[in-house]
């Protein structure tokens, strides 16, 4: 098979990568990336030299780019992992989480539909579904949750949802949606929570925690989310949608508290600052269907994948002290200015 990733030089799709690239000798893999600030093609070194792997630079909504990769390559499978990814940015700056993330989709797919592809995947996120609340334990989102976006990010996810589900039912476009908890592991952009408070720990720098850092994420060890996603291209029926998420439900300053012990930090490190706007609370998924019809199972819990995750960011420092010492120190002084 011939796979396009898009947007394999970020976090998830660079592990995705990583991970697939030696498994499947006989299967190509091609990455379209931007490379916008979040992805880093050092993430991919351990790739780039593969007789099955190639890397294109480009934006997915370039129609012109997209149709002249695909003329040329006859891709049998795209899995879309491109976009604007970060909450926080959403709301400073909608504009261009609707431009990559609904209308890079709709190129995307136009060029699966005039070339013929057997499955096109997307990624989306259990954030489509909105937020549970904080006492009813019991909740969970479902496949048939209705989609309740909160944030600029969710609704331009929930967007492209819709719209792959329309190019499904109106086209007969082959393709499936997956919608997983929170990430984290190696290579994970130190914009984001764990990252974020890993790299600052050790630093001995403040951890800003949002609110009162109640809100609860459900997390789950990037592999894990590589290998549903793999399952699913491979075994998944077209036009279903599968939630991924491991039941590993913890309120933000729990994680935070977690990585200080790890690291043998003091928790004085830790500063309440102004709330995110639209603060989601709570999201917690039922990875029912997934394990019953395709037998996937997550390898890590919260304890084993931190502690691996924690371990890769002492080993590999120069990979994020190349994002820290870039232009992410502009954004972080930008971000956190108003919150102190
Ligand atoms: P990321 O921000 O780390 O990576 C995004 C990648 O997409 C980067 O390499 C970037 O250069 C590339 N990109 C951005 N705009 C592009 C464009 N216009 N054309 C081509 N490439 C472009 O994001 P991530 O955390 O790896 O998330 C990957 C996907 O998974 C996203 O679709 C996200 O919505 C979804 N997702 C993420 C999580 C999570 O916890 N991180 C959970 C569920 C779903
Ligand atoms: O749920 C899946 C989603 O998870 C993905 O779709 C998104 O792409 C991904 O970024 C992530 O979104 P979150 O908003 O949950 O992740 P983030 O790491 O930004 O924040 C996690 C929680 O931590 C959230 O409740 C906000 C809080 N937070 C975050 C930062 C960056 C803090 O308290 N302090 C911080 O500095």
């Amino acid at each position: 098979m011939k796979i396009l990733v898009t947007g394999g030089a970020g976090f998830i799709g660079g592990n995705f990568v990583l991970n697939m690239v030696p498994r499947y000798p006989e299967d190509e893999y091609v990455v379209l990336d931007a490379l916008t600030y979040a992805g880093n093609l050092e993430t991919l070194a351990g790739v780039m030299e593969a007789p099955n792997f190639r890397f294109v630079k480009g934006r997915i909504q370039d129609r012109k780019l997209v149709d002249e990769l695909f003329a040329r390559e006859h891709f049998d499978v795209v899995i879309n992992f491109a976009a604007e990814s970060h909450v926080d940015r959403s709301v400073e700056d909608p504009g261009i989480f609707l431009d990559t993330n609904i209308m890079g989709v709709q190129v995307l797919m136009d060029a699966c539909r005039k070339y013929g592809i057997k499955r096109f995947h997307q990624v989306s996120t259990d954030e489509v579904y909105g937020d549970l609340p904080l006492d009813r334990p019991d909740l969970l989102f479902h496949e048939d949750t209705p989609l309740k976006a909160s944030s600029p990010y969710s609704a331009s996810k929930a967007s492209a949802d819709l719209l792959v589900n329309a190019y499904h039912r109106t086209f007969g476009l082959p393709a499936t949606i997956s919608r997983c908890s929170n990430n984290y592991g190696p290579y994970h952009h130190p914009e984001k929570l764990i990252p974020l408070m890993i790299s600052r720990a050790l630093a001995n720098e403040s951890l800003p925690v949002y609110g009162e850092g109640r809100n609860v994420r459900d997390w789950l060890y990037v592999t894990d989310h590589c290998n549903a996603i793999d399952l699913i291209v491979r075994k998944g029926k077209d036009g279903e949608v599968y939630n991924i998420g491991g039941h590993n439900e913890y309120s933000n300053l729990e994680v935070v508290k977690i990585i200080l012990k790890e690291l043998d930090r003091p928790e004085s490190l830790i500063h309440f600052v102004k709330d995110r706007p639209g603060h989601d609370l709570r999201y917690a998924m039922d990875p029912t269907k997934i394990e019953t019809e395709l037998g996937w199972k997550p390898e890590y819990t919260f304890a084993t994948g931190i502690r691996k995750t924690i371990e890769w960011y002492l080993e590999n420092r120069p990979w994020y002290d190349h994002i820290l010492n870039g232009d992410y120190r502009k954004y972080y002084a930008e971000m956190y200015k108003e919150r102190k």
